[in-house]
């Protein structure tokens, strides 16, 4: 692909950056380093977007959300236009600053398949304010609309964002990069039985006429701009935190998520304090296409996490961590994605290990380390190895190809063996003043190193190459330095397969305290060969098939569909239907594809579970399962 708007920014970069808590000030230089985004249209170089307040109404019968987008900017001067990102977006008019009956002159540019089409609006060197009036395409990306059918309650339609990564363009015109943060109002009309939450302060009721008023005092970035629109109630689980979910769902919810509050405490003790007030989750339909999404104040989640007893939820301290990881110091772009991800994963196992020990902390990042090691493996083979780096390089690509394990877990081993080379001590110290310091900036990979070198590094006596820095972050594969991880707890599943595979029965193996951590290493670690007898063994003694923890089913379900187990296909099937969560869907539409037989299936299976996917899950599995037609609107 041909990138016509890869540039250089000028020094006028300290447009794009702001510091404090939603402070923003014009001398502000501290984004020195030319940052270019690949991915956006925008020039925050010569005009960026500060604040926006959004003024929409959200129709379910045409479902299509109606809107002005009001932007404040920001010109470096003698400028002649600002770019906007935009994708599918029918834009009625433009207008500026406060005159509503001249029109301003906008072109909207070539559609390209990620990046969507630029909207190039005219505007004058004093122009402070730019009004876009306009309407979401049928196709919207980021949203995905639901019938009642498709909820909990089965009464009421839904409505969901998910920005993340370049999304945000398909429901709102805006500049769409990650490095550019500006604050929000909205104010939005929904039917009147229906709430509306932002990733901004939410209401705790729902409002008689519908219309819900929206602030962010925080600058963000725009792929955390966010909207949930449905039957929804709210729970509160302590003074800062608490809990939006469908009514038949709420109840489940606010058990599972009780431990809310006191992981948001653990957090602060790690790395310092909460920056955006309230901390709050939506249990959202089955269809959301990832497990959580760390919109600002108010988490997106699955319901697949709801497993009653508590067991996922360090889900929830993934989200919660991006609190300060990603949403306070942001990746600059999305080849620095690891930054985001990485820290957010080490983050979010220190806090596991503040509640619940290093015993338990241990076994999620041995199950990480498991991760990683496949997806090395995997994209090695299929000649992707380049994408096994830490710092990408997704030019002309959609970065959601970036979206791996390797940025979660090789970025999280990265970190943790810099912690063990240096001690906790000093390793905290420097991380909480990385988010202190760069609060509310964005950060490149190569600013992180020369942070890390100045900050940590050099302190300890240490050089860049003594901790092979280059090598984790530029070079495939994984180091030879890689952290080990002994589990005692997962130790003792290895014996108890051990003692199966030499003939003990599975009844009679010692699993009585085991969690579904040292369960999910027990199937995990099944031999490749099994036989169906051997699997019914196992699923009479267990009853993996009819278990309700979502990260089990799929994990067994892996081996179900490589040895053809038939007791478990009706329960795969409704598996794969009624979860929309990507990261389960693509490795068991992947497998059930290895045979002609299977593909066959899968390709049958998914034409009936495709309307209750999300775009991201369906764009990623049409591939796997060779599917053609085209897309459905709204779908
Ligand atoms: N921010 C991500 C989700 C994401 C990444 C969306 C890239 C779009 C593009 C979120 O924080 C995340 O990582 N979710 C994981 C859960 C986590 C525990 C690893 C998920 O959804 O599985
Ligand atoms: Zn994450």
């Amino acid at each position: 692909m041909k990138l016509l708007h890869l540039r250089w920014l000028a020094p006028l970069l300290w447009l794009a950056g702001c510091s404090g808590t939603g402070e923003q000030t014009l001398n502000d230089t501290s984004t020195p380093t030319p940052v270019q985004d690949i991915h956006s249209y925008a020039r925050p170089d010569e005009a960026v977007v500060r604040h926006l307040d959004w003024e929409a109404t959200v129709d379910f019968d045409t479902r299509q959300i109606t809107a002005i987008a009001r932007l404040d900017i920001e010109t470096s001067g003698r400028v002649k236009e600002l770019i906007l990102d935009t994708k599918d977006l029918q834009i009625d008019k433009v207008t500026l600053d406060d005159n509503e009956t001249e029109l301003a002159t906008f072109a909207l540019g070539a559609n390209n398949q990620h990046m969507g089409s630029p909207l190039r609006i005219t505007i004058r060197p004093q122009t402070k304010r730019v009004n876009v009036h306009y309407k979401t395409g049928p196709g919207a990306e980021a949203l995905q609309w639901l019938s009642p059918e498709q909820t909990a309650g089965k009464q009421h339609p839904f409505l969901f964002t998910q920005s993340q990564a370049i999304l945000a363009r398909s429901w709102v015109p805006i500049q769409d990069s990650p490095g550019i943060r500006f604050t929000y109002t909205a104010s939005v009309q929904v039917p009147p039985q229906l709430m509306a939450l932002m990733s901004a302060e939410n209401p705790s009721q729902k409002s008689e006429s519908g219309v819900y008023k929206f602030r962010m005092n925080q600058p963000i970035p725009a792929y955390l701009l966010a909207l949930a629109v449905g039957d929804l109630e709210f729970a509160s689980l302590g003074a800062r935190t608490g809990v939006y979910a469908e009514p038949s769902m709420l109840k489940e919810s606010a058990w599972e998520f009780a431990e809310l509050d006191k992981m948001l405490e653990a957090a602060e003790q790690l790395y310092g304090p909460y920056q955006w007030e309230r901390y709050d989750l939506i249990v959202l339909p089955p269809s959301f296409p990832f497990g959580g999404m760390e919109n600002p104040r108010i988490t997106f989640a699955t319901p697949t996490i709801l497993a009653g007893d508590r067991s996922l939820t360090s889900l929830v301290a993934h989200e919660l961590a991006h609190s300060w990881s990603g949403n306070l110091v942001t990746n600059a772009t999305w080849n620095d994605f690891w930054l985001n991800e990485g820290f957010t994963v080490y983050f979010e196992r220190r806090i596991m290990e503040a509640l619940y020990g290093r015993d338990y902390a241990e076994m999620l990042a041995q199950l990480g380390q498991q991760d990683l090691r496949h997806t090395v493996a995997d994209l090695t083979e299929q000649g992707q190895a380049a994408d096994t780096r830490l710092h990408l390089n997704l030019e002309g690509r959609n970065p959601d190809d970036g979206v791996t394990d390797i940025a979660y877990e090789k970025g999280y081993f990265l970190l943790r063996s810099l912690e063990e080379r240096v001690g906790r001590q000093q390793w905290d110290a420097f991380v909480r003043r990385y988010f202190s310091e760069n609060a509310f900036k964005s950060m490149t990979t190569e600013r992180f190193i020369d942070y890390l070198t100045t900050h940590l590094l050099q302190p300890n006596g240490l050089s860049r190459e003594a901790v092979q820095l280059d090598q984790w972050i530029y070079e495939e594969g994984l180091p030879k330095a890689m952290p080990t991880i002994t589990s005692e707890r997962f130790q003792r599943v290895d014996a108890a397969l051990a003692r199966w595979k030499e003939g003990t029965p599975a009844s009679s193996l010692d699993t009585n305290q085991w969690s579904s951590h040292e369960w999910l290493h027990f199937i995990r670690n099944l031999p490749q060969e099994l036989s169906r007898q051997q699997l019914a063994e196992l699923d009479a003694a267990f009853g993996f098939t009819s278990s309700g923890n979502s990260e089990l089913l799929a994990a067994w379900f892996m081996h179900t569909i490589a040895h053809g187990y038939e007791p478990a296909y009706p329960a795969l099937e409704r598996f794969l239907t009624n979860v929309g969560r990507r990261k389960f869907l693509m490795p068991l539409y992947r497998k059930l594809a290895e045979t002609p037989e299977g593909k066959e299936r899968a390709l049958a299976i998914y034409r009936r579970a495709r309307t209750n996917y999300h775009f991201v899950s369906s764009s990623s599995i049409d591939k796997v399962v060779g599917y053609k037609e085209v897309r459905e609107p709204g779908n």
